[in-house]
């Protein structure tokens, strides 16, 4: 089937669908976007990523560039026209096209919108029995990393570094020693009490979506769990560690610079959380029942 995008109100093949030169998404990352994953043919969590997704237009004073329901209609056209029942949708908004200023253009112009969407392989199986090896890299990233903002630049790189290290991710270190997060992934730990520990949602981090299902999921199984920094070297002492993002869910971290976390293997409560959290997705209308209450 060949692929269909969304690109400022028309549905278009995919290898043809492009953006002026002169928005400000392409010249200045002036824009924001959403990774939703799609499991069986439902948007998981859609409302809170849609929650986001105005907060961070908000943050940098971009107009919702239509509707809630409007953007819920696409999404829902983009994955019936690609056949899409699992994977990802993809959506991002910029300020718009005008003439190249660094200042907003005086009158407002309309918001681009641009969507797609991507079939995804599951996890291997590879992946699951041994988890990933992570690196550690300073963050060299902005203050407002609780925006989701197309500008990646520090991103890619720490994440190519990583990648050329044999590594899945890397973690992204502050100069005082604490873990703020993955590139694209948020970072946690499970201490040697026993205690699930993730930074707490501040500008410093992203707030995932999958983070704040996690945390839900973890406090209905009845596991005690922190939101404050940790450091790397607590990291590296910690019984278990594993990462999340809506692309992965959760993936238990098993090396972090070379160095064994726990006993090397994935850690029984990144694994019982990894589970938990999937049927958590794989329950019809979950997701529906839990924004409507
Ligand atoms: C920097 C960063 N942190 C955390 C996450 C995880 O967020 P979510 O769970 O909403 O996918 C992402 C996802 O892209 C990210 O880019």
């Amino acid at each position: 089937m060949p692929r269909t995008a969304y690109v400022n109100g028309r549905y278009v093949p995919h290898r043809q669908a492009a953006v002026h030169i002169e928005d400000r998404g392409y010249q200045f990352a002036d824009g924001v976007y959403e990774v939703v994953p799609v499991f069986g043919g439902t948007l998981v969590d859609e409302e809170l990523h849609l929650d986001r997704l105005e907060r961070s237009l908000r943050e940098l004073r971009i107009a919702m560039p239509m509707s809630r329901q409007a953007l819920k209609m696409i999404s829902a056209e983009v994955m019936r026209r690609n056949g899409l029942t699992n994977g990802l949708v993809y959506m991002q908004v910029t300020r718009g096209v005008a003439p190249r200023d660094h200042k907003f253009p005086k009158t407002p112009v309309k918001p681009a919108v641009v969507m797609t969407v991507r079939q995804t392989k599951p996890v291997s199986q590879e992946i699951l029995d041994n988890g990933i090896k992570v690196v550690s890299r300073p963050d060299i990233r902005w203050q407002r990393r609780d925006i989701k903002s197309t500008s990646l630049l520090p991103n890619c790189l720490a994440k190519q570094e990583a990648h050329e290290a044999g590594a899945y991710e890397a973690w992204l270190v502050e100069p005082d020693g604490t873990v703020t997060e993955g590139t694209s992934t948020n970072a946690w730990i499970v201490t040697k009490d026993n205690k699930l520990v993730t930074r707490s949602a501040t500008n410093s981090i992203l707030n995932g979506i999958t983070r704040i299902s996690l945390l839900k999921v973890a406090a209905a199984e009845g596991i005690e769990f922190e939101e404050r920094p940790f450091t790397l070297e607590e990291a590296l002492e910690a019984r278990e560690a594993f990462t999340t993002a809506s692309s992965i869910y959760l993936l238990p971290v098993t090396e972090i610079d070379g160095k064994p976390i726990g006993n090397g293997h994935p850690g029984i409560l990144s694994q019982k959380l990894r589970q938990a959290y999937i049927e958590r997705v794989a329950k019809p209308g979950a997701f529906q029942a839990e924004a409507a209450a």
